[in-house]
């Protein structure tokens, strides 16, 4: 029988476990192919921490937040082990080879697709599925996770409005997202709010102020803003872009690694932003600003309905692909089916909200102010 090494590997999110029982399910019954899940994303990899999953162990977790498997952040060709910083690819390698897999599924974001290019590129038959609750990876419809964290999000933000009108305030809400502002700016369509930022398109305080006090003047005294953690006003995204350019043209290991530390400093160095904003539009606009950060509440708890159907779907396409041979892809959800892609398309490549894209045009339509 041919053997399947599975893992999760990124920030986890909702839909992973419907996605590692639609591969399970579809590899081991329709099949017959065995599965190995390997503990704790990458990290398991390297050190060969493996749990065998048959079908038993796949049964009743569909609805279950979170991964089974356990998840990391590390890199495959940089991981921090006792202190030192390796590259681990040779040992996963070795891994690969002694559990005599057929083939290795990594379920993850853009930082999974990357650790999954360089494992193809080292010679391992390896398939990537995408999920993220920040729906940023490339070449994908969507990605399993989104749409709980959407749910999620719009609910926040309908809760929110009762105290923004009861107490006349400004309520602004961070939301996740990394770079892209997908679920900032479905949520804050889906959940209307009056004012949407999103990282593609910084914002100015005048302009989000403006908005306000026009709001105000019509006799609505109070604003929900829904801000994107990666949202920033046009001073402080200049000096992130500096910092990325600066990286991106270092030419010596050295040189990128303290470009890469700068660039770490200067995001951290507005890690408050969400705060800052709300002094500004507090000081701009008269009315009282409050923030809610929503945090891994977006990211936790059961599946929705959507997530179920998209992680089942690439789940149980990604044993048809297994089966036929074909390896060095993502499987991709393409309207109700599903595609091959090849990794060199994904790995290293981000899907951003295009500034003309239709959902932005949308929140134009409803009046909605993008800080612009
Ligand atoms: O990629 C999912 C995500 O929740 C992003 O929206 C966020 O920027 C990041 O993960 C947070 O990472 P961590 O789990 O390491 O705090």
């Amino acid at each position: 029988a041919k053997r399947v090494g599975v893992l999760t590997a990124g920030g986890d999110s909702p839909g992973l476990n419907a996605a590692i029982r639609g591969l399970g399910k579809a590899a081991i019954g329709r099949f017959g192919m065995e599965l190995v899940g390997f503990r704790d994303g990458i990290r398991g990899l390297a050190t060969n921490n493996t749990i065998e999953l048959t079908a038993s162990a796949l049964s009743g977790i569909l609805t279950a937040g979170g991964t089974i498997l356990g998840t990391s952040r590390d890199k495959v060709q940089r991981m921090v082990v006792d202190g030192e910083v390796r590259d681990m690819i040779p040992a996963i390698g070795e891994v690969y080879a002694r559990n005599n897999l057929d083939c290795l599924v990594m379920l993850g974001g853009g930082g999974t697709a990357k650790n999954a290019k360089r494992l193809a590129d080292a010679g391992l038959n390896v398939i990537h599925l995408p999920k993220t609750i920040d729906k940023d990876v490339a070449q994908t419809d969507n990605t399993f996770g989104f749409s709980t964290a959407l749910e999620i999000a719009t609910e926040a933000i309908d809760r929110l409005h009762s105290t923004a009108h009861s107490h006349h305030r400004i309520l602004l809400v961070e939301l996740m997202g990394h770079r892209a502002g997908w679920l900032t700016l479905g949520a804050g369509i889906a959940g209307g709010a009056d004012i949407i930022l999103l990282p593609e398109i910084p914002y100015t305080v005048e302009s989000v102020a403006a908005t306000i006090n026009a709001r105000r003047d019509k006799g609505s005294n109070f604003s929900v803003v829904a801000v994107a953690e990666g949202a920033r006003d046009v001073s402080d995204a200049a000096a992130v872009s500096a910092a990325q350019a600066l990286v991106a043209s270092a030419k010596t290991p050295e040189a990128k690694a303290a470009a890469r530390a700068h660039l770490a400093h200067v995001i951290d160095g507005q890690r408050e932003h969400t705060f800052k904003l709300a002094r500004e539009l507090e000081a701009a606009t008269g009315l009282e600003s409050r923030v809610t950060i929503l945090g891994y509440v977006q990211r936790g708890g059961t599946p929705c309905a959507a997530d179920r159907l998209l992680g089942s779907r690439i789940g149980a396409a990604a044993a048809w692909h297994i089966d036929q041979g074909d390896f060095g892809i993502m499987v991709a959800s393409r309207g109700e089916g599903t595609a091959p892609v090849p990794l060199d398309k994904v790995a290293g490549f981000t899907n951003l909200v295009p500034v003309d894209h239709a959902w932005v045009q949308t929140a134009r339509d409803l009046g909605t102010g993008l800080g612009d």
